[in-house]
């Protein structure tokens, strides 16, 4: 074990502060390790982007944490994960976690045999997507919809607009129509809308995202390459973003040990 590395931050990087919702279910699990958050929310959303862009972006993430020090880099967003990951794995040697749409486990939990997926364009045209989607039940029909606009409100602080309300409306009300009980957030800035999605669906609809399952493939990851922290003490993380810093800080307001940066990058 090297004791240095240990005491490294876990790298997290998404297009923008969805990924947020990932570093918290990580500092919940994971509270004695130091983080570093890079939002690049400057160049969100990714979604609209080709493939090259995003790895080019990917990459760029990637090299900013590893310049940090960082021992581990979380991609927390689906559209960099299911289209760069590949890449970033094949160019780097520091363990990478990725995330992607958790069809899976809706395929298992759905009674209905309908599921939905609400995501970016990005994420649903991705080969890695289809591969996943190839490997469910063909018995399960599965609901794609792209969630347009979705991401630059919630950038904005909007999650509660009425702008939002009328674009989940038109995205998860044919899913409940098509019988479907359970919906895939599969984008990582989507858990900030649970709320609003549960005013639409009511509670019989089950919400399911991956954020979970990253923090504890995370820890796992870190114990495989002893790397996690023998730390005693809670761990520091610090957000560098790129844009405006406000609703990050909504967002990080009950989290002691946080600091947000701005980062011209
Ligand atoms: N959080 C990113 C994801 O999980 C948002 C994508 C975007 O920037 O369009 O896909």
């Amino acid at each position: 074990m090297t004791p240095q590395k240990n005491k490294q931050a876990i790298g997290i990087f998404d297009s923008g502060i969805g990924g947020t919702s990932i570093w918290k279910e990580i500092n919940a699990l994971l509270p004695l390790e130091n983080t570093i958050y890079l939002s690049d929310s400057k160049n969100a959303p990714y979604g609209q982007k080709s493939t090259e862009e995003i790895i080019q972006l990917s990459v760029k993430n990637t090299e900013f944490l590893i310049k940090k020090g960082c021992k581990i880099i979380v991609v927390a967003c689906n559209t960099a994960t299911t289209n760069a990951i590949d890449y970033l794995r094949k160019n780097y040697t520091i363990p990478i976690i990725g995330i992607e749409p958790a069809i899976k486990t809706a395929s298992i939990q759905t009674k209905t045999g309908v599921i939905g997926i609400l995501a970016t364009k990005g994420t649903l045209n991705s080969s890695l997507f289809e591969k996943t989607t190839a490997r469910i039940d063909t018995k399960i029909k599965i609901i794609e919809q792209v969630g347009n606009g979705l991401v630059e409100l919630i950038e904005n602080g909007n999650m509660e607009s009425l702008e939002m309300t009328v674009l989940l409306q038109k995205y998860v009300q044919p899913m409940i129509d098509l019988q479907c009980d359970c919906i895939v957030l599969g984008c990582t800035h989507y858990p900030y809308l649970i709320p609003q999605i549960k005013k639409i669906t009511g509670n019989n609809i089950k919400i399911i995202d991956a954020g979970q399952a990253v923090a504890k493939q995370t820890k796992h990851i870190l114990i495989e390459n002893n790397l996690i922290s023998t730390s005693e003490k809670k761990g520091n993380s610090i957000f560098y973003n790129n844009k405006n810093k406000n609703v990050l800080d909504a967002i990080l307001k009950e989290y002691q040990n946080t600091t947000i940066q701005f980062l011209d990058f």
